[in-house]
């Protein structure tokens, strides 16, 4: 197993490209299922998480051949409607065949995921909306068996919560249902607006793109798909939130700043001047010294709020504040596992329930340490804490950073800093 070694104290410099983003790449990839022959996407990251996702679908009976950025998916025969455990289990996302199998096949059975390590994020809301379609569900032996009786036919379907996947998988079931389906307290992550623009490319008919309610007639078949995937928002948010920790100046670009509406308000609060271009966003300090970075809390919500996939990052960043501030987690109930390593870096950080209140110790707060990540964000605060600190920070399991940063080691080491890979 690898791990991330960084001599902390360099403030990163320059500019970085973004990738396309993950959880976009995913839901795209599975509904190439939707409609058989040759599909082409663009700005797909080469990441641990599409790899896995495109051999469950080779598991599917779907080949795919990647030149550089671009993946030419072919559906046309698929020859299982099975999602096994084995992949299910190191990759949550694979729930996202559920509804394209269904919509396509008449049946789909996809292992349960489990919990993992933000919290138990149950797929109840997935079930309960394609039953609502027609579907029946049988939950069996670990797995969802679920099946149709001719096509699904469009009905409501109401959201506790704005799910992102589950969202995604309705819109997938219902594109080819009988009749109109309407989704109530949908979830408006730009990552869904792409899987609508894809979905609308391949012939569905779709209303209410960046709203919470969705309307779906469903259309007798679609045609293969032509679509580039949006840059990664988090992998942009992740960059620019390093750079202002390490004390530099820097520029991501290939992304969309309208996507990181409330980032990029807190790191101005946080007294950083942040720049808007069409496809850039740069970040910067004030010229004035010494540097004092404002403290500022945060609460994660469903997009256009604060991502809880940003929340670890904040944390390291706030971890270097001058004053003390609360970060909330409301998506996740368990997304603080980062928490106990920045303490070993020397972060002051105490959680109190679904909060964690952030002492900061000012810019020189953190020293390396030996830390372990635990989940692909957290990772990411702790790429971000061992760049800020003083000396050597190791950082092990780093397989989960490899799930979602495309090229990390390369683009950091663009930007200035030291960090490489050794095994363990
Ligand atoms: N929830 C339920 N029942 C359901 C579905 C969701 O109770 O059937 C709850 C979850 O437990 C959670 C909340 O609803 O408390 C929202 O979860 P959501 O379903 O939106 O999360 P997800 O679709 O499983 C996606 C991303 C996550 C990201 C969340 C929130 C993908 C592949 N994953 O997960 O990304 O954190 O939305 O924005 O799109 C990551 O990239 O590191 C990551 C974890």
């Amino acid at each position: 197993m690898d791990k991330l070694i960084v001599e902390g104290g360099i403030a990163l410099r320059g500019t970085v490209r973004i990738s396309g983003a993950k959880n976009a790449a995913l839901p795209l990839i599975a509904a190439t299922l939707l409609a058989p022959g040759r599909h082409r996407l663009g700005n797909v990251p080469n990441l641990r998480d599409t790899r896995t996702f495109l051999k469950l679908m080779e598991n599917l009976g779907v080949r795919h051949e990647r030149q550089e950025d671009v993946l030419i998916i072919d559906s046309t025969n698929l020859r299982s409607a099975e999602a096994p455990y084995d992949l299910v289990k190191t990759m949550r996302a694979s729930v996202l065949v559920l509804g394209p199998l269904l919509a396509r096949m008449g049946k789909a059975k996809v292992s349960l995921p489990g919990g993992c390590a933000i919290g138990a994020r149950p797929i109840n809301f997935h079930i309960t909306g394609l039953e609502k379609l027609g579907a029946t569900c049988r939950l069996e032996h670990g797995y969802v068996d679920a099946e149709i009786d001719g096509r699904l036919q469009g009905d409501t379907v109401y959201f506790d919560i704005p799910t992102v996947t589950g969202t995604e998988n309705l819109l997938m079931a219902a594109v080819l249902a009988e009749g109109t389906t309407i989704l109530k307290n949908a979830a408006r992550e730009p990552e869904i607006a792409n899987l609508i623009d894809m979905l609308t490319g391949m012939g569905a008919r779709i209303e209410g793109r960046n709203t919470d309610r969705l309307t779906i007639h469903g259309v007798d078949v679609l045609r293969p798909a032509d679509c580039d995937i949006i840059p990664d928002r988090i992998e942009a948010g992740t960059y620019l939130i390093a750079i202002a920790a390490t004390g530099g100046e820097g520029t991501v670009t290939h992304c969309n700043p309208a996507h990181l509406p409330s980032l990029l308000e807190k790191l101005r609060l946080a007294g950083l001047i942040v720049d808007e271009g069409e496809s850039t966003i740069s970040v910067r300090w004030p010229q004035a010294k010494p540097r004092a970075l404002k403290s500022v809390d945060i609460k994660t919500m469903p997009f256009p709020g604060y991502p809880t996939d940003l929340q670890a990052q904040f944390m390291a960043l706030m971890a270097l504040s001058a004053d003390i501030c609360v970060i909330t987690e409301t998506i996740f109930e368990n997304r603080f596992m980062h928490v106990a390593e920045l303490q070993r870096m020397g972060a002051g950080i105490r959680i109190d329930g679904h909060s964690c209140v952030i002492n900061g110790h000012g810019m020189n707060g953190l020293s390396g340490a030996q830390v372990m990540a635990t989940d692909l964000r957290a990772s990411s605060s702790l790429v971000i804490a061992g760049l800020a600190a003083s000396g050597r920070t190791e950082i092990s399991r780093i397989y989960h950073l490899e799930r979602g940063y495309e090229n990390l080691v390369e683009k950091l080491t663009g930007l200035g800093a030291r960090v490489w890979k050794e095994q363990e």
